[in-house]
């Protein structure tokens, strides 16, 4: 990592505690320091004794430094350095030695240590739950319960560092291209039918709620109105939903909105962000960032978020099945139902990495996704299929796959006979899993990806439901099928993917009164129930609305990726857990009745 680990200047620490100078930062002494009279102040990392000598690492965050405490260069602090114990913060002023022959290659400190000549103990510890070390396998409850020793272990301190640079590059780079930072209410309007909402009741208001808000999409459209043109967000939002480990509920977007744009205005500044992001803090190129149609990447990867660091594209195989009259049973059943016929093709060299076990327990793993099995083939010399249940299919058929596959002596195919949605969730997800158990997913590679064109309305069992959210501008070519074909209209909607992750969303908006009336109506939406949600937009929208877009990208999800963690807990502070619980405050917890009355809420009993 290039300039995250770089510590900021000596100078930045500099600092007065009970009667010592604090001169340097413990990570921050070198060779050339070798000679100086300096103080440094952190935590005892490690306690030795060796032969009358007291050795400790002391570690702050700028690194780990060893103390060396001799009777002869100071009885006293070689006293007291006999009380040390793990995690003791102490002050120590000494002089910086070379260590000769025993230098340490480990440490960025390691040529040198300090000759103590006073120590101060500022405050004991008990001793802690865990040790303070990268390297521990203490379960993630005991740590979340004492985040604040957690906290002081290095690889979360350079998460917190790459965070913190995450949004200084952010905030200049955006104002440097004139963006305003404009704060919104997090307090706000409950408005059904979005992501679900954590509510506030109000004391002053009996029987009202506010909602915290799930983004600032209303309130930064309107800032297009007010003529604000640039605005941008560094942004905490709240949304109730299940959570998983991309997912937290309360989490942080950087949130933008500009006036006189198109799709690729937008896109222009995000890209460019994007790169400053990963060159300043990683050194690292990303290069031009390419485009993909939403439907073209569920086509060939069966997902509109395609991890494009390895091969292995799906083939669509439903023209060819038909050309052939419709093949066999299941074949012409998912056909007959609008659905499709798709395979998924492993060559050879990898297939064969596979016993039939492993093979069988992929089946096992399809259908938790909702498949009913997994037809298999494995391609002979020749072309012919062998330990396959699909025996029956005709020569001329089974031929035809083989060519829209691309199929080679010792492949395997992977088939789907199922609804389109189905058919991609199960082969995008087996394409992921071989991906991975396959080690075909070399290190180091940053694969960016616009995914454009998303439908504008998804079906749900409710109805059709706005895909983004209702504000979002159908493409003016299929504004003809806003009634008669909703499934087909294409929103002017954008998503950008790392590696497989979703890691920002936007949209142009609609800024004409009589698109977003058509959008409301195909969403079954009465004037009534618009007015009622959104009525203070609509109002404003009566005032000359520019043309406008915006996205927002998630800083938990792009600083999980910056920093190689696994999951958002580790580069958030006090994360929640699974549950959406906080396990050091015990937050949510149980409030007073009278509280309660004072806030107009009465409980059910459980
Ligand atoms: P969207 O809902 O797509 O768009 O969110 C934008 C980005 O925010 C991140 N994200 C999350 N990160 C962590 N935990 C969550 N629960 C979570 N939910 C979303 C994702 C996502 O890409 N107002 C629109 C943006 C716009 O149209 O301008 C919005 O919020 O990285």
């Amino acid at each position: 990592m290039s300039s995250a680990s770089s510590n900021p200047p000596v100078e930045a620490v500099r600092s007065s505690v009970a009667g010592l100078e604090r001169s340097h930062g413990c990570g921050h002494l070198r060779a050339a320091n070798v000679g100086q009279r300096v103080t440094v102040m952190g935590w005892v990392h490690n306690r030795r004794d060796h032969g009358g000598c007291v050795f400790i690492d002391l570690r702050d965050r700028h690194g780990l430094v060893q103390v060396v405490f001799e009777p002869d260069a100071s009885a006293d602090a070689h006293a007291l350095a006999g009380e040390l114990r793990s995690e003791f913060c102490l002050g120590v002023e000494g002089v910086v030695r070379s260590r000769g022959a025993m230098v340490n290659p480990k440490l960025a400190t390691g040529e040198v240590e300090i000759e103590a000549k006073q120590l101060v103990i500022f405050s004991r510890a008990d001793t802690p739950p865990f040790l303070i070390e990268d390297e521990i396998d203490t379960n993630e409850q005991t740590r979340l319960k004492h985040r604040y020793l957690d906290l002081r272990r290095p690889a979360l301190q350079r998460n917190l560092i790459v965070r913190s640079q995450l949004y200084q590059i952010t905030r200049r780079f955006l104002s440097d291209q004139g963006f305003l930072e404009i704060e919104t209410p997090f307090m706000v309007k409950y408005t059904p039918g979005g992501a679900r909402n954590f509510l506030v009741p109000s004391r002053l208001n009996p029987g009202r709620f506010y909602a915290l808000a799930e983004s600032p999409q209303i309130f930064k459209q309107l800032f297009m109105v007010a003529g604000l043109d640039r605005y941008f967000q560094v942004v905490r939002c709240f949304r109730d939903e299940d959570l998983r480990l991309d997912r937290q509920p309360e989490f942080t977007q950087i949130d933008v909105e500009m006036s006189f744009v198109s799709e690729v205005d937008v896109q222009r500044v995000i890209s460019g962000l994007m790169r400053e992001l990963w060159q300043g803090i990683l050194g690292v190129d990303i290069g031009d960032i390419p485009r993909l149609q939403y439907a073209e990447a569920m086509r060939r990867f069966g997902s509109d978020k395609p991890d494009l660091r390895f091969g292995l594209e799906l083939s669509e195989l439903s023209d060819v099945v038909r050309q052939h009259g419709g093949g066999i049973a299941p074949m012409q059943t998912a056909l007959e139902k609008k659905g499709v016929v798709k395979a998924l093709r492993l060559p050879a060299a990898e297939a064969q990495k596979l016993s039939r076990a492993e093979l069988d327990k992929l089946e096992e793993l399809v259908k938790g996704m909702g498949a009913q099995g997994l037809a298999r083939a494995k391609v002979a010399e020749g072309g012919a299929w062998t330990q396959t249940p699909l025996k029956s299919l005709p020569d001329e058929l089974r031929g035809a796959i083989n060519a829209a596959c691309g199929a080679q002596p010792g492949d395997l195919l992977f088939f789907q006979f199922a609804p389109a949605k189905l058919a991609n969730t199960v082969l995008g997800g087996l394409r992921l899993h071989l991906g991975n158990k396959l080690g075909l997913i070399a290190a180091g590679q940053w694969k960016f990806l616009w995914v454009t064109d998303f439908p504008l309305f998804e079906q749900t069992d409710d109805g059709w439901a706005a895909a983004h959210h209702p504000f979002t501008s159908p493409d003016p070519d299929d504004l003809a099928h806003l009634e008669s074909d909703r499934g087909r209209v294409r929103a002017r909607a954008y998503d950008l993917v790392l590696n497989g992750n979703e890691i920002a969303g936007g949209s142009i908006r609609i800024h004409q009164r009589e698109v977003q009336a058509q959008v409301f109506a195909a969403l079954g939406l009465s004037d009534e129930e618009a007015r009622s949600k959104f009525g203070f937009l609509l109002d404003a929208f009566r005032y000359g609305p520019p043309p406008h877009g915006g996205i927002a990208c998630g800083v938990d999800r792009l600083a999980m990726l910056l920093c190689g963690a696994e999951s958002l807990r580790d580069v958030i502070a006090f994360p929640k857990t699974q549950k959406g619980t906080d396990l050091m405050t015990d937050a949510p917890n149980e409030v007073s009745k009278r509280q309660l009355d004072e806030l107009h809420v009465q409980l059910r009993e459980p």
